[in-house]
């Protein structure tokens, strides 16, 4: 067996690629190795999200590049994901001991590609193409996980002005039913407990099907009548096209959880202008108000960026403001990083200060951090489901860690390993980042 080691940097998205490329590779006589020095094969699936993504790219591969100009001559590097897609030739030139660059659509040609690169060819699959991808029946080599992501559309049609993904994975696509249920029941059947349907904008699912009127909410439903204890998420949902039967379905079917991930970006009709999402703040508030109306217990996320261009500073206390209004539980926040080709990227004269925009963003952090103890909070003394998803040891002891359905993490004392199990807890206790609780029953596995 040859040996292959991936280094992946990105979301979610990206995860999924390596997990993609890994069935691929297991195929063509390749095992996946936890230490990169004892590899044949060096790949790394990039990001490009923010500068310090990509930044971190071209420094893992610096190192790789010297290991084989120093050491090993026969090793092979791979340069892969959505800075691959964006930068393609180019990448030769800047790592001339980089022997393959693949981009975002052309996964499916991996093997080629592995066989062309062991001939000692040097080869750029970074074309980009209309279609979802397809492993041509090799698998999906999943990490070792209760969950499993599943992708069910690629790519993003909404250019929001600052972001890099419409350009790294290009227009929406949304993947057939039959094969994301068959990928569904294959992650089942491996053990796998819960399934998160994973896309930029899931709630677009399906628009682009000229052939059929099939939304997320049929693929719930379809999902949810598969065989089995197992629990359904899926993540990102754009606040527009989250429909009130979208909202119903999760109430009703039994498999799904009540959590929603809901990007706001900011707090200012201004600035979401600017930014060019379809929304003021009101309306998001309706929309978040309108699904804790019809969902118990649900959780609401979100991400925001902090130092868009232009944004002032009555502007950013506006975002402030939202995540207390909305009381939204738990947000990932950025500073904005301006990228290659996207619309804000050319408003150079308004960009903030770095220093402006690092004391907004720590601000931001403190805010979320407050808010999400705060929500933390209301669970104290209930009785909640959990999934339990791992075990580790901390300060000398074993906790085991798990999620609930509303995607609240929680901690319980270790007397035995629980992955994979659902048990019933006794809430505890709350910190601000997850919860403490005692387990009252163990339901079933
Ligand atoms: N499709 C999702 C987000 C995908 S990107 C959505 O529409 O919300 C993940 C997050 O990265 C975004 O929500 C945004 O908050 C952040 N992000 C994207 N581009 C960024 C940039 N140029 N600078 C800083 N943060 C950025
Ligand atoms: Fe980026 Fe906007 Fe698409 Fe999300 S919806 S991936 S932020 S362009
Ligand atoms: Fe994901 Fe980063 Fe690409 S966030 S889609 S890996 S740019």
């Amino acid at each position: 067996m040859k040996k292959v080691y991936i280094e992946t940097m990105g979301c979610q998205m990206n995860k999924s690629d390596t997990e993609r490329m890994l069935g691929m590779l297991s195929h063509f006589g390749y095992e996946e190795v936890e230490n990169p020095k004892s590899a044949d094969l060096l790949m790394v699936n990039t990001c490009s999200i923010r500068q310090l993504s990509e930044d971190k790219a071209y420094s893992l591969i610096g190192v790789w590049g010297k290991w084989k100009q120093e050491n090993n001559p026969d090793l092979k590097i791979g340069f892969c994901g959505c800075v691959a897609q964006q930068k393609a030739e180019k990448l030769f030139k800047r790592a001339p001991y980089v022997d393959f660059v693949l981009g975002t659509h052309n996964i499916y040609k991996l093997p080629e590609i592995i066989k062309a690169v062991e001939n000692g060819e040097k080869v750029c699959e970074c074309t980009e193409t209309h279609k979802t991808e397809d492993t041509r029946g090799f698998g999906i080599k999943r990490v070792k996980s209760v969950n499993a992501w599943v992708n069910i559309t690629e790519g993003c049609n909404n250019f929001c002005t600052y972001c890099i993904v419409p350009y790294t994975r290009g227009r929406e696509r949304s993947r057939l039913p039959e094969v994301i249920i068959q990928e569904a029941k294959d992650a089942l059947a491996e053990g796998h407990k819960e399934i998160t349907l994973l896309g930029q904008n899931v709630d677009s699912y399906g628009k682009d099907f000229k052939d059929k009127n099939y939304r997320l909410a049929d693929l719930l439903r379809d999902l949810n009548a598969l065989d089995g204890d197992f629990r359904i998420r899926f993540v990102t949902s754009y606040p527009t096209d989250i429909t009130d039967e979208l909202i119903r379905t999760v109430v009703e079917l039994d498999k799904v959880c009540e959590y929603f991930h809901i990007p706001m970006q900011s707090g200012s009709t201004e600035v979401l202008k600017k930014m060019n999402r379809r929304y003021t703040r009101e309306e998001y508030g309706a929309i978040v108000k309108k699904v804790r109306d019809m969902v118990p217990d649900v959780t609401i996320t979100s991400d925001f960026i902090a130092g868009f261009p232009g944004e002032t500073e009555e502007q950013f206390e506006e975002t402030l403001t939202a995540i207390d209004e909305f009381e939204l539980d738990y947000c990932n926040v950025a500073a904005y990083s301006p990228r290659e080709k996207t619309v804000a990227a050319k408003w150079v004269d308004k960009f903030i200060p770095e220093d402006v925009k690092d004391e907004r963003f720590q601000r931001l952090n403190k805010k979320v951090q407050e808010n999400c103890l705060k929500s933390n909070l209301k669970y104290v003394g209930r009785e909640m489901e959990i999934l339990v998803e791992s075990f580790y040891e901390r300060s000398g002891k074993l906790i085991n860690t798990g999620k609930t359905r509303n995607n609240k993490t929680v901690h319980v004392p270790y007397d035995k390993d629980l992955t994979g199990q659902f048990v019933n807890v006794k809430i505890t206790g709350a910190k601000t980042w997850y919860l403490n609780g005692e387990v009252t029953k163990i339901l079933r596995h």
